[in-house]
């Protein structure tokens, strides 16, 4: 259920089909749950609000979707409804079903004995499983009230625990290897019009960390498209920021102000919306663009500050790879010595505070180092691109331990076997491998690329080969200490300089 995203009774058909037992006539009784009443009432309560809007009461509200470019298909798929001005009408009819007022006060339908939404169009929430559990209702005619109201808090509805859409996303999610997170859902109901589908909206909250684990659930290739304007573009920092510091980097689409995805497609279309998509950045990116934005380099103090908070965002970098790339162009752009900017990063990774992750015991607190995070990315890359295997092959990567090693040959055993790879299946192929299900376990909870191009595939492989070299290095050192005869000592030397020269 968890690899694949699937629900039980998915789950189940799934396995039933691949070993040939028809699963169909297996009974799976569903728990009462002490919810169901309260789940039925907003099933009931939905069923009300969309026959309003197909009813003659919802044709103004019909002229406002429409004119929003919300068609028939939309209005149904999302299944938006409509309240009406008569301020009691689902409360009788919920009555009439057997629900008390105390009960509907106390579930988020009614208030006293009136009904808590009138002439608001009204947007289903769902949870997880993607039962209706809230609404929002949004305004229409009248302007002087709050754009949206929101269901209060119930046993099943709490806004922190969910995100909207993600019950479809996640199916979504997975065929695209990423997961967009948009402000509202709005912008996930245009751009599903799109046919893009691995949205989930925020609406309106602070990021909770349940709505982190849940974004973790759907990918770890998480981007971030916030609305263009000013506290858009704020939320995008905090949450990449919240994000960064759980050792995930976001990529961001960046919008013209002030659209946001919703007007964004409207007015632009899809070609141009999926090349933003496309085209997206890495958070630390677009911190540099937004940290250059007001600088002026011609001041030498001003560049000086634009350079050291560049180094504090770089040394918040995992991959030591990126964070040299980084370093690279900052000593090109700027003609300042790599090792100047070595020496003060390093400074900014020692007093970097490691408060955060002392709470997280089961997490390895420790950094990997360069080499160990280019191997392991490397063997990601082999889990989620069937060529990378045969690149590895080819080009005779070495891994340093026995346990990548083997993992390394299970992984190109099994894709010669099955013509491909899915994770969950390799999962369970190795399942008794104590040790190399360890080391999977270990490369699938940290963050890393899913996909890559082949010259980024290659800047891994000379790390790895810089790796070997060093090792070397090292053994000749060693011998060298040990061999007693000056001339042998000296060929020994030779051959290491020989391969510092070509360390360069
Ligand atoms: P439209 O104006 O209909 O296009 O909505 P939007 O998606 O552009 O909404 P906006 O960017 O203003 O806000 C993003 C999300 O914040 C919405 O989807 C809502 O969930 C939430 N939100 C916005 N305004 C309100 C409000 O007045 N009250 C509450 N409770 N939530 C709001
Ligand atoms: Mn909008």
């Amino acid at each position: 259920m968890n690899y694949e995203h699937m629900e039980f009774k998915d789950v189940l058909k799934y396995l039933g089909d691949r070993v040939g037992i028809d699963t169909g006539s297996i009974k799976i009784t569903k728990k009462n749950t002490k919810y169901d009443k309260l789940y039925k009432a907003y099933n009931l309560s939905l069923k009300y609000y969309q026959n309003n809007l197909n009813s003659s009461f919802g044709k103004l509200a019909k002229d406002y979707l429409l004119k929003r470019k919300i068609d028939e298909k939309i209005i149904k798929e999302f299944e938006i409804g409509l309240s009406l001005d008569k301020r009691d009408d689902l409360t009788k009819l919920l009555q009439a079903k057997e629900y008390d007022l105390v009960t509907l006060n106390r579930i988020g339908l009614s208030s006293d004995d009136h009904d808590v939404y009138s002439n608001r169009i009204m947007f289903p929430l769902y949870d997880t499983n993607g039962r209706v559990v809230g609404f929002s209702g949004r305004i229409y005619k009248d302007k002087d009230q709050s754009k949206y109201v929101n269901t209060k808090e119930t046993d099943i509805f709490k806004k922190g625990e969910l995100l909207y859409h993600y019950h479809i996303a996640r199916e979504e999610c997975r065929k695209s290897s990423s997961v967009i997170v948009m402000e509202g859902f709005m912008d996930v109901i245009r751009a599903s019009t799109i046919g893009i589908k691995n949205t989930v909206a925020l609406m309106g909250t602070a990021l909770t960390n349940e709505q982190i684990n849940l974004l973790k659930r759907l990918s770890n290739n998480i981007i971030l498209c916030l609305d263009g304007d000013d506290p858009g573009q704020n939320a995008t920092l905090k949450i990449g920021n919240i994000l960064l510091e759980q050792g995930i980097e976001t990529k961001v689409i960046k919008l013209p102000n002030p659209d946001d995805p919703d007007t964004y497609i409207l007015n632009n279309g899809k070609e141009r919306f999926t090349g933003l998509i496309d085209s997206a950045i890495n958070f630390s990116d677009y911190k540099f663009q937004r940290l250059k934005e007001n600088v002026d380099f011609r001041s030498d103090e001003e560049t000086a500050n634009y350079i050291n908070e560049v180094l504090k965002e770089t040394a918040k970098i995992e991959d030591p790879i990126r964070v040299e790339v980084v370093l690279k162009r900052l000593a090109k752009e700027f003609n300042i010595g790599y090792n100047t900017l070595e020496m003060r990063i390093n400074s900014y990774i020692k007093e970097k505070p490691k408060k955060e992750k002392e709470f997280i015991p089961q997490k390895k607190t420790t950094r990997k180092d360069k080499y160990t995070k280019a191997y392991e990315q490397i063997i990601y890359f082999m889990l989620n691109n069937d060529w990378v295997i045969t690149q590895v092959e080819k080009e005779r990567i070495i891994f340093p331990t026995e346990v990548m090693r083997e993992l390394c040959s299970e992984i190109s055993y099994y894709y010669k076997k099955y013509g491909n790879i899915n994770i969950a299946d390799f999962y369970t192929y190795i399942q008794d491998r104590e040790n190399i299900l360890i080391l999977l376990n270990n490369i699938l909870a940290d963050s890393y690329m899913e996909k890559t191009t082949k010259d980024e595939l290659f800047l891994y492989f000379s790390v790895t080969r810089e790796y070997c070299e060093k090792q070397e290095i090292k053994r000749l050192t060693n011998l060298m200490k040990k061999e007693m005869d000056p001339i042998e000592q000296a060929k020994i030397v030779e051959k290491i300089r020989k391969l510092r020269l070509g360390d360069n």
